[in-house]
């Protein structure tokens, strides 16, 4: 196993000791996510009682491989723990979430959840939100002119492309990548994004985060809340 994987998975398995019997789990999406889900699944073959939701069609097909009960949205009173992971964390436990694409179920569960912890390596760890391009999830239908309102607004986004294709979300839209470099003021662009039509969600979580754990590649966390 690679170092940063070492590092992901301690993560990952550390989140998974904040569980309780009974509890709705919200699971995240990613390559971090992935070892908290294979915790999970260890759990619930160990008799712990609980349900989830997942946040993407990958995290519910590997949980229900695992063997945990996935609930439908109807069944949901409330979630009591989301873990998921993050392609950037700031101090004040703002994300930048959707390298994967699943950023809009991310948030749609981080939203109703009770608790959120973020589970990271020390690489995601940042000083300011912005190196890394900031997902925007916009619908087909016109996609062009949502392009050219995020270029006026100097985001200079890319349209997400896989093996050559539109890259497509699990809620069949598209995804801008766009490049700032610097994030000066994250509550202001997350609101000026939401507000061009055709733009469903943005990659900015600036209020969910309670908990941040942070994995090393020696198997050693570090928790902060
Ligand atoms: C999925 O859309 C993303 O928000 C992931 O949670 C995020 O990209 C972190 O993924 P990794 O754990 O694979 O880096």
């Amino acid at each position: 196993m690679q170092q940063q994987d070492l590092a992901k998975k301690a993560a990952g398995e550390k989140a998974a000791e904040y569980i309780k019997p009974g509890m709705t789990i919200g699971l995240g999406t990613g390559s971090t996510a992935y070892y908290a889900i294979m915790r999970v699944g260890a759990l619930v073959r160990d008799g712990m009682p609980l349900r989830a939701v997942a946040t993407s069609e990958q995290s519910e097909l590997l949980a229900k491989e695992q063997g945990i009960p996935i609930i439908s949205f109807s069944e949901v009173d409330k979630i009591d723990l989301d873990i998921d992971g993050a392609d950037e964390v700031d101090e004040h436990f703002r994300l930048i979430k959707g390298g994967g694409g699943a950023l809009l179920r991310e948030k749609i569960v981080a939203a109703a959840s009770s608790e959120m912890i973020v589970i990271t390596d020390e690489s995601k760890y940042v000083k300011h939100l912005g190196r890394f391009p900031l997902p925007v999830e916009i619908i087909p239908f016109a996609w062009e002119l949502t392009f050219k309102r995020l270029i006026a607004l100097d985001a200079a986004p890319v349209l997400r492309t896989r093996d050559g294709r539109t890259f497509v979300t699990d809620n069949g839209n598209y995804i801008l990548d766009c490049h700032y470099e610097k994030i000066k003021d994250p509550a202001g662009l997350h609101q000026q994004l939401n507000d061009i039509p055709g733009v469903v969600e943005n990659g900015l979580f600036l209020h969910y985060a309670s908990r941040l754990i942070i994995g090393y590649a020696d198997g050693s966390v570090k928790s902060l809340s």
